[in-house]
């Protein structure tokens, strides 16, 4: 039922870890399974990121999905980085269950939310980067209504 990428990632994930000194970090959880993400983001002053992690309490397709998220956001300028949407992640792992997606949205709000923070202790804005939720329950529940 999980495509030969997600297993990969899922076995092997790239970019498990923190950084010492990130240009931004951000933490997400979701109320419904318990699950949290925390993403870090170094930048350089170009605007380019140049390393990602990633620590998760979470499942194996919220490994899987930030693995995959973190290889696709390095090397990409913030802006490019918000296009990197769950549904880009899942379409790099070929796939997931349905009952699994909610889970991708775990990175990309964390991604978003160490954006966030890097544009506020930088004093900048990024075009297109809305405020992160902290529980992306509550986006969810807004979408579904
Ligand atoms: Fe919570 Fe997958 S079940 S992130």
């Amino acid at each position: 039922m999980y495509s030969e990428k997600v297993m990969d990632h899922f076995n092997h994930p790239r970019n498990v870890g923190e950084l010492e000194q990130p240009s931004g970090v951000g933490t997400v959880g979701n109320a419904k399974c318990g699950d949290i993400m925390r993403i870090y983001l170094d930048i350089d002053d170009a605007g380019v990121i140049r390393e990602a992690k990633f620590k998760t309490f979470g499942c194996g397709a919220a490994v899987a999905t930030s693995s995959m998220a973190t290889e696709l956001v390095k090397g990409k300028t913030v802006r490019e980085a918000l296009q990197v949407t769950n549904q880009a992640v899942m379409e790099a792992l070929d796939g997931l269950p349905p009952a699994k997606v909610h889970c991708s949205l775990l990175a990309e709000e964390a991604i978003h939310a160490a954006l966030w923070d890097y544009a506020e202790k930088n004093g900048i804005q990024i075009e297109g980067l809305k405020k992160p939720v902290t529980d992306i329950e509550e986006k969810e529940e807004a979408e579904e209504y």
